[in-house]
């Protein structure tokens, strides 16, 4: 069934969903797909080959800047220009480590690699895919980001390298906007928080409790992209949540 997600934007849209292989990232493909308006969705994820013939199928991987450089070059010779950018590829866990319950627990290596996965690898991906946005109308680069990342918010403490890693994702967003001003005012530059969302980032951790109200994958998507339809270039340099509140730096 078709449906008209993004009725706020022009017709013919290219988008480009960064972690597509993810829980969320499938369940943007998947939303996106069926929206009258969107003419070529580019899955770009770390599990699509490193070579193959498809331009809608690309891979990259955040600690290694030249697959960004790779991608970025297809982009550019295959498409017209990009008008929503979603990256929605992160970390907080694995077999080898956890988010921190105390200062005590913090470790060179988990800092190193949120930092790697959730900071400067949207960095990297700001320099090689912000070039690749429509200048003659509106256009999105947006990374999920997380509550959590807000220093103003923060009640609870703990997960220290995550938080960190994402708060200093918001300040590049909110610092992105001011460059873009200049160097393509139809550019939108934001953060989105997806809500809990039951995906494998965040199965080990407890979600019963009443507070939580708990997405599926395709519940968020579908409340992120309601969210990016209503961007406006005021708008920029922010981070909303599913609802489309503004999250406080
Ligand atoms: N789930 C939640 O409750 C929740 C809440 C707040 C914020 N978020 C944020 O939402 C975003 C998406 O998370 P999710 O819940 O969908 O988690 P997920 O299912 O674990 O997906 C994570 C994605 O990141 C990709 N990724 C990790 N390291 C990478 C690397 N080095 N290079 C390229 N891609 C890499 C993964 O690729 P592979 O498939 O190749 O591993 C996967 O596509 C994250 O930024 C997360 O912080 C999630």
């Amino acid at each position: 069934m078709n449906t008209n997600l993004l009725s706020n934007f022009d017709n013919d849209l290219n988008i480009a969903i960064i972690g597509a292989s993810g829980g969320i990232g499938q369940a943007l493909v998947s939303s996106l797909e069926n929206t009258v308006n969107v003419k070529n969705i580019i899955h770009i994820s770390r599990s699509n080959p490193k070579i193959n013939n498809k331009t809608n199928r690309l891979h990259i991987d955040l600690l290694d800047e030249k697959t960004m450089i790779d991608c970025s070059n297809i982009i550019s010779d295959s498409y017209k220009g990009l008008d929503i950018i979603i990256n929605a590829t992160g970390f907080l866990h694995d077999n080898d480590y956890k988010p921190e319950k105390s200062y005590k627990m913090i470790d060179a290596a988990y800092l190193e690699k949120s930092f790697k996965i959730n900071t400067f690898g949207p960095f990297l991906l700001a320099k090689h895919f912000i070039p690749l946005l429509r200048k003659d109308r509106k256009s999105i680069f947006s990374c999920i980001s997380a509550r959590v990342g807000s220093i103003e918010n923060n009640q609870l403490g703990g997960w220290h390298s995550y938080r960190a890693s994402k708060a200093a994702l918001n300040m590049l967003l909110k610092n992105l906007s001011i460059e873009l001003k200049y160097a393509n005012k139809n550019a939108i530059s934001v953060g989105l928080h997806p809500g809990t969302v039951d995906t494998n980032l965040s199965k080990p951790f407890p979600k019963s409790r009443s507070h939580y109200n708990v997405f599926t994958p395709s519940e968020s998507s579908q409340h992120l992209i309601s969210v990016i339809n209503k961007l406006e270039p005021k708008d920029s340099g922010n981070t909303y949540d599913w609802a489309g509140k503004r999250i406080p730096f």
